[in-house]
């Protein structure tokens, strides 16, 4: 069973006046264990697309299967509890708690999971520690570089130990050699089986993903073959 599977998706925004068709037809899998990058120009639905297979919007047409579930069938709740258990999410812009501790930063989703203080400190920890952050426990956001910034958003995607990692222009608000830091570690947690789908505008950034699939104009014009 393919952890995603995407059949004949679309997304048209309800504008009022005009009508935006932002993904019309999109169909791709995404096996356990793939790194797999969607690759297209400003504009093509890459970011329309990760919020689809992120759970944080619905399609307006086509159905999606997550992890086995049809999310087409579930209420918000049930797809916001989908989206906690499965998905771990990366930003370009990092999206960390201002005036809040790396620890904490990386804590906060396994709050809403019921994890005891206790452990959610110590998987904290472990995931910063893993991330070559041991040393910045207590730093906050301010007070890291962009690129550790970025690695501690990446231990907060990891934490709940999630089926997916998701992660949108990880590197687009970085300097070159901390883009490159952060995308060496997208390739060990690959090598260490995690699914990852990387999306980029920059193919030099997808080129480090076994299979590329291309956006234009809201639909998948080359699907990329498996590595
Ligand atoms: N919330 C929205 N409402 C209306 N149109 C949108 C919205 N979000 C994106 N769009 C439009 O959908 C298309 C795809 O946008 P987007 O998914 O952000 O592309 P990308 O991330 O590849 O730049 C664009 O034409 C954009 O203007
Ligand atoms: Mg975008």
């Amino acid at each position: 069973m393919s952890l995603l599977r995407l059949d004949q998706i679309g997304r048209t925004y309800d504008m009022g006046h005009v009508q935006v068709e932002a993904l019309h037809g999109v169909s791709m899998t995404v096996e356990r264990g793939e790194m797999v990058a969607i690759l297209g120009p400003s504009g093509s639905g890459k970011t329309t697309m990760m919020s689809i297979i992120g759970c944080l919007d619905r399609p307006t047409s086509g159905r999606y299967e997550l992890d086995g579930t049809d999310v087409g069938s579930l209420n918000d709740a049930a797809l916001a509890r989908i989206r906690s258990r499965t998905i771990g999410f990366v930003f370009q812009s990092y999206n960390l708690l201002p005036g809040t501790s790396a620890m904490d930063n990386v804590a906060t989703p396994l709050l809403y999971q019921g994890v005891s203080r206790r452990e959610r400190q110590a998987r904290a920890a472990a995931a910063l520690e893993q991330l070559g952050l041991g040393h910045r426990l207590r730093h906050e956001p301010s007070e890291l570089s962009g690129g550790e910034q970025q690695r501690v958003a990446l231990a907060r995607a990891l934490v709940t130990k999630p089926a997916l990692v998701l992660a949108d222009e990880p590197t687009g608000n970085l300097a070159l050699h901390q883009g490159q830091e952060v995308l060496a570690l997208f390739q060990d947690l690959h090598a260490a089986g995690h699914t990852i789908l990387l999306i980029t505008h920059n193919p030099e950034v997808a080129a480090i993903a076994q299979r590329q699939v291309h956006l234009l104009d809201g639909a998948v014009v080359d699907a990329g073959i498996a590595a």
